[in-house]
């Protein structure tokens, strides 16, 4: 048997195929284009290739996904394929709209043309896992209840709305094709292998590089922060025992400002790799102009997922940022693989003109 995981080279994919691997025999095929956010690195202890197969390829080429499937047979489609970057998806939507919507779009219909051509335990078992997020839900103010599965889709930059629309598609091919879909909308992520453009692992690689910790606007925005390996257990799950045409939310019940986020980072790394000079790290926090469009609030209400499959989530946020920072400080090989030219010119265009509004 075997699974194909679309986006495996990234952040929540890498992780992804990494917990699987400890888990299962299973083969995995990672259908993965490598962009910059793609790092075939994360997956190198996955040595053996009756396990783990690297297909570099895009998942809007309809030929290549239909000759994996014909392939390989796998019982699942993990899609994690993504532009999943909001601040970049405000410079240059266009690759937003083609990976999440068009792309998601060929593979959903190459799933839908494979899915009517299996027959018994096959056609029963095979299921598409549509890997979303909360952005689509918009954004809340401080006394909202935290989003349900019935929020209204509210999405407010190109990155939430490209991942809308996808999701209504993936909705739309269960309804009208009986294609055994199942969505599920995640909270903000952080763990070990996220590109360092997030704001947790941008804190974390500015800080320990003597650069400023920009915080946009006030930093009273607020995330709802999971670790990457609870999320991963509940898309295992939702494999298990997701309901075809549902919607699960996932969420960790830890919503922080972003500014109680980078303070706890300083504190961490106070501890952990105390600066030279004998001074915090908070010294280096910046407030810089604000995203446009800038969501204030992401909450999660996770219940369903909870009382149908049992699912919670087992890391308190403070711990599971001391052992992500330790990841960081350990892996500095990974860093600097990632710290190519492509990743210095973002770094440029995104702070160059707007860092330094102000010291606090
Ligand atoms: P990421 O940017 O780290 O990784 C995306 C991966 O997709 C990369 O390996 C990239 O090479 C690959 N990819 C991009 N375009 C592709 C294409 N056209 N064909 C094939 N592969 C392509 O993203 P991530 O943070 O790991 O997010 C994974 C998924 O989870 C995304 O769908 C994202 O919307 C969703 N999500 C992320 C978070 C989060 O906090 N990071 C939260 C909720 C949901
Ligand atoms: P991000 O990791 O980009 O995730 P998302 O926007 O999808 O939630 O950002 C998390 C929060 O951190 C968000 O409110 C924007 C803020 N942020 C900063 O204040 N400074 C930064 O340099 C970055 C990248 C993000």
């Amino acid at each position: 048997m075997s699974i194909l995981v679309t986006g495996g080279a990234g952040f929540i994919g890498s992780n992804f195929i990494l917990d699987w691997a400890v888990r299962s025999d299973e083969l995995v095929i990672n259908l993965d284009r490598l962009t910059y956010a793609g790092n075939p690195a994360n997956l190198a202890t996955l040595a053996d290739p009756a396990r783990y197969l690297l297909i570099q390829g895009d998942i809007g080429d309809g030929e290549l996904v239909a000759d994996l499937l014909a392939r390989y047979r796998p019982r699942a489609i993990f899609n994690f394929a993504a532009e999943s970057h909001v601040d970049r998806s405000i410079h240059a939507p266009g690759t937003f709209i083609q990976t999440n919507v068009v792309g998601t779009f060929t593979l959903l219909e190459i799933a839908r043309i494979f899915y009517v051509s299996l027959r018994g335990d096959e056609e029963r078992d095979f299921r598409f896992i549509h890997i979303s997020t909360d952005e689509v839900y918009g954004s809340l103010n401080p006394a909202d209840p935290p989003f349900t599965e019935t929020s209204l889709y509210a999405p407010n930059s190109p990155y939430s709305a490209s991942k809308a629309a996808a999701n209504h598609l993936v909705r739309a091919y269960f309804h009208t094709y009986g294609l055994p879909t199942v969505t599920t909308n995640c909270s903000n992520n952080y763990g070990p292998f996220q590109f360092p453009e997030k704001f947790i692992p941008l804190m974390i690689l500015n800080a320990i590089n003597d650069l400023p910790l920009p915080i946009y606007g006030d930093g009273l925005q607020v995330r709802d922060w999971l670790h990457v390996a609870d999320h991963c257990a509940a898309l295992r799950l939702v494999l298990e025992k997701g309901r075809p045409g549902e919607t699960y939310n996932i969420g960790g019940d830890q919503e922080k400002t972003n500014w109680e986020v980078v303070t706890t980072i300083c504190d961490i790394l106070d501890r952990l790799k105390p600066r030279l000079d004998g001074h915090s790290y908070r010294e280096m926090i910046r407030r810089v102009q604000d995203r446009p469009g800038h969501d204030r609030r992401y909450a999660i209400c996770a219940d369903k997922l909870k009382n149908a499959m049992g699912w919670q989530p087992t890391r308190n946020f403070t711990e599971g940022l001391v052992t992500t920072i330790d990841w960081y400080l350990r892996e500095s090989a990974w860093l600097k693989s990632v710290n190519s030219g492509a990743y210095r010119d973002w770094v440029d265009k995104q702070y160059g003109l707007t860092a330094g509004v102000g010291a606090l």
